[in-house]
């Protein structure tokens, strides 16, 4: 019911809605609406009263919840299910839990802020409020070998949301960081439950440095970037649509059209590089990704070498 009159305001944009407006809609008493509208003050939405006039919702909470993100989201499967939770260790260990207890296809955990953010490779990541942290569950019909496909199209999203959301055109830095004028601003962990030939289910778990303050360093926020306090949840329901967009494209096509479109944001492509791969260093230009998601170096003898995984160090 607290969503369902939530909504109500939402629909009605900057009009009032009168208590007896709410009464005869939801067949509920005076007191029970007084209720529901302090209900929905507490978790923070302002909500004004104006005698004969009635309600008005003038303001959202300062964080990310499910209910504001679901409000006439488009999607089919990614989203439907939304848990935010105001803290957790990791939306990724959250997810994969839930996972593992048969939560649907397309759920989505979000936290507005998290104590033991993972990065790749055992990093750390900085998890302050501000920021978008959420992983979504998917079960593909696909093979492990695959999990760096996911991590491409969930990067892509990242940068297409990022364009719709800000205007800013950021790029991908092969195969996880999406950076801004060199700097990260997000990061993509995929983790996968998987058999030796099918995957069980995926977590792509995202972070997006959006009001978040960060080391100036080595990476930006959107707010940084443009001056201004970013909508975390056009951004997170735009993300939402286009991972939904390019899991059904994966789906359905293949890899082919990701390809080419990641390449056409590629950060990497054109760069020399140094990876570290299984123990191994290899040096020279990044000249391709290849169909499977590899990144491909063009080294000084002249050998291609496919990456597969690895840290890319840009030289
Ligand atoms: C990286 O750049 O190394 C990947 C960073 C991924 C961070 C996100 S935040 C949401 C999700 N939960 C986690 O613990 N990690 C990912």
């Amino acid at each position: 019911m607290d969503t369902e009159i939530l909504y109500l305001f939402k629909d009605v944009g900057d009009k009032y809605l009168s208590g007896e407006d709410i009464c005869k809609k939801f067949n509920i008493s005076r007191s029970a609406v007084w209720k529901h509208i302090e209900k929905l003050r507490k978790t923070g939405y302002n909500i004004s009263a104006v005698p004969h006039l009635g309600y008005k919702l003038v303001g959202l909470p300062d964080n990310l919840l499910a209910d504001d993100i679901k409000y006439k989201l488009k999607t089919k499967i990614i989203g439907k299910n939304i848990v935010s939770f105001l803290h957790v260790e990791s939306t990724n260990d959250t997810a994969y839990s839930m996972a593992e207890k048969n939560a649907k296809e397309g759920t989505v955990v979000i936290a507005q802020k998290q104590s033991k953010g993972k990065g790749r490779l055992g990093r750390k990541w900085l998890s302050d409020k501000g920021g978008i942290y959420l992983s979504c569950i998917l079960r593909p019909d696909k093979r492990p070998d695959q999990v760096q496909e996911f991590t491409l199209f969930t990067a892509l999203s990242v940068v297409d949301a990022i364009k719709q959301t800000t205007g800013v055109q950021a790029d991908i830095k092969w195969p996880n960081d999406i950076f801004i004028d060199g700097k990260k601003v997000c990061g993509v962990l995929t983790e996968m439950k998987a058999q030796p030939d099918k995957i069980d289910f995926i977590v792509v778990g995202i972070g997006i440095n959006v009001n978040n303050d960060v080391h100036l360093d080595t990476s930006v926020s959107l707010k940084g970037k443009t001056g201004k306090k970013i909508c975390a949840i056009d951004l997170t329901r735009n993300l939402l649509c286009n991972i939904e967009r390019e899991y059904e494209i994966f789906t359905k096509k293949g890899f082919k059209d990701i390809r080419e479109k990641i390449k056409k944001v590629s950060y990497t492509i054109g760069k020399h590089v140094q990876v570290d791969m299984y123990g191994k260093t290899y040096k020279g230009k990044a000249v391709d990704i290849d169909p499977q998601g590899a990144l491909v170096i063009k080294m000084k003898n002249g050998k291609r070498q496919k990456v597969i995984s690895g840290d890319v160090h840009l030289s």
